[in-house]
């Protein structure tokens, strides 16, 4: 194979395979998909510059234009993982609970990335592994500790990566023996990355109350005053997730009439609000959900591996919800977007609900362009956008390979990726239309 250009130089560079991308919602449009076999995508300067039928583009090319070959593989958008952990790398895999269980015995290990050298090395492996695993927008929870933000946006900003990420907070029932953050630092710590990070290279800042059960009233007044004082940041949380959990809220929160109404009253639910898990949200939920425009983002791996029941993807259609999806990496035993999407596929049928493969690659592409209001520069291959993209292996493991040549149509070939695919099945990932991952090198 050809040598993987850096795009870098002025010159184009033309990757040839099949290339797949959506262009609308396949929940209001039947099949508003691209899917060309023998395509060519046309990258200049990190920006896509033509994508379509290989016999049409190739005569068109400038004569400096390199030509990558990527023989049987289908080149997609990157993957969009909008709920992530960074400071979880050391206690995925922690056996034996459920939510509340599980979260006392892991937030401990997130102590260490105060220090600045630690996470910084901790920074390097978290994001090869969501390169390796194709993701190229993510947002991330960094732990209560600005330092661990630092180091996830610096290493985000060396591989030019997108990346909105923000501190947690937290200011009460966090495990014994662990530091908690006050509502004061809480907000000048985040005031202060907002200031260093936001808005620099491709990143952007996420505010970060880290649920209703840590966060005290005053606490959750902050995250709704930064929010109020830097438009264009983000709001990540968990939302209603597991019912031990919503029980206990209610019970913080005397008062409310429901978990999400406990964010809202502290006017964080809006259309820069992306919510986790949201599993046990009522039809009055959706609806309030639906007319602020804010975001749903399960997580089928993590939903699984906790225990904490089904995200309802029909009801989510049903009320026209934005929404991404997730690994939850490291409650999510995984960082890759193709096992999320199968644990979607696997989480709607329990439900008597078909998820497509068209819908499961919309989640987690354009979708979460979407959701994050970016899709005028990421999220499908529309010429000036940037050139974020996998290179999808069809023939990764020899039954892969010989499965693949049974699958005829973009629905099989797209279903046989989510359902059997993983991190092996991603060749390379690029990032501005740079390699920033090979498989095999
Ligand atoms: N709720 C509050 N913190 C967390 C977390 O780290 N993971 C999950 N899955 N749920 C949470
Ligand atoms: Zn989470």
């Amino acid at each position: 194979m050809n040598s993987l250009s850096t795009n870098s130089a002025n010159s184009p560079v033309a990757h040839c395979s099949s290339i797949f991308h959506l262009i609308d919602d396949p929940r209001l449009t039947k099949d508003p998909y691209v899917f060309i076999d023998n395509g060519m995508l046309v990258v200049e300067n990190g920006i896509i510059i033509a994508a379509g039928e290989r016999n049409e583009i190739e005569p068109t090319l400038a004569v400096d234009c390199k030509i990558v070959e990527h023989p049987n593989t289908i080149i997609t958008p990157g993957f969009f993982d909008l709920h992530i952990h960074f400071p979880q790398l050391t206690t995925v895999a922690f056996y034996g609970e459920q939510l509340l269980g599980w979260l006392n015995g892991i937030i401990p290990e997130e102590e260490i990335y105060k220090n600045p050298e630690i996470a910084a090395e901790r920074a390097k492996i978290f994001l090869k592994e969501t390169l390796r695993a194709g993701t190229t927008t993510m947002c991330a929870y960094g732990s209560w500790a600005k330092e661990s933000v630092d180091a996830l946006f610096s290493e985000a900003e060396r591989l030019n990566l997108r990346l909105i990420a923000g501190k947690v907070m937290a200011d009460r029932n966090m495990p014994d023996g662990i530091s908690i953050t006050n509502p004061k630092d809480d907000y000048e710590h985040s005031s202060e990355l907002i200031e260093k990070w936001h808005g620099r290279a491709r990143l952007a800042y996420a505010v970060t109350p880290r649920f209703a059960i840590s966060c005290t009233p005053e606490d959750l007044k902050v995250a709704g005053n930064l929010m109020k004082e830097n438009p264009g940041i983000y709001m990540q949380t968990h939302l209603s997730e597991n019912p031990k959990e919503i029980s206990f809220t209610l019970e913080l929160f005397p008062g409310r009439k429901s978990y999400l109404d406990v964010y809202d009253h502290y006017g964080l639910v809006n259309e820069r609000s992306i919510f986790g898990h949201c599993i046990h949200l009522d039809d009055d939920d959706f609806k309030r959900v639906s007319e602020t425009g804010a975001v749903l983002c399960p997580n089928p791996p993590s939903n699984m591996f906790l225990g904490s029941g089904l995200f309802k993807f029909e009801k989510a259609k049903e009320y026209g919800i934005r929404m991404g999806m997730g690994t939850d990496f490291g409650a999510g035993n995984t960082f890759s977007m193709l096992q999320s999407m199968e644990n979607a596929y696997k989480t709607a049928q329990l439900q008597g609900y078909s998820l497509s493969p068209f819908e499961a690659f919309y989640h987690a592409t354009l979708g979460g362009a979407r959701a994050l209001s970016i899709d005028n520069k990421v999220g499908n291959f529309e010429i000036g956008k940037e050139a974020d993209f996998v290179v999808l292996d069809a023939c990764c493991t020899p039954f892969i390979s010989w499965r693949m040549e049974h699958a005829k149509t973009p629905l099989e070939k797209l279903f046989v990726l989510m359902m059997l695919g993983d991190d092996r099945a991603v060749k390379h990932t690029y990032v501005y239309g740079n390699p920033v991952h090979s498989r095999d090198s």
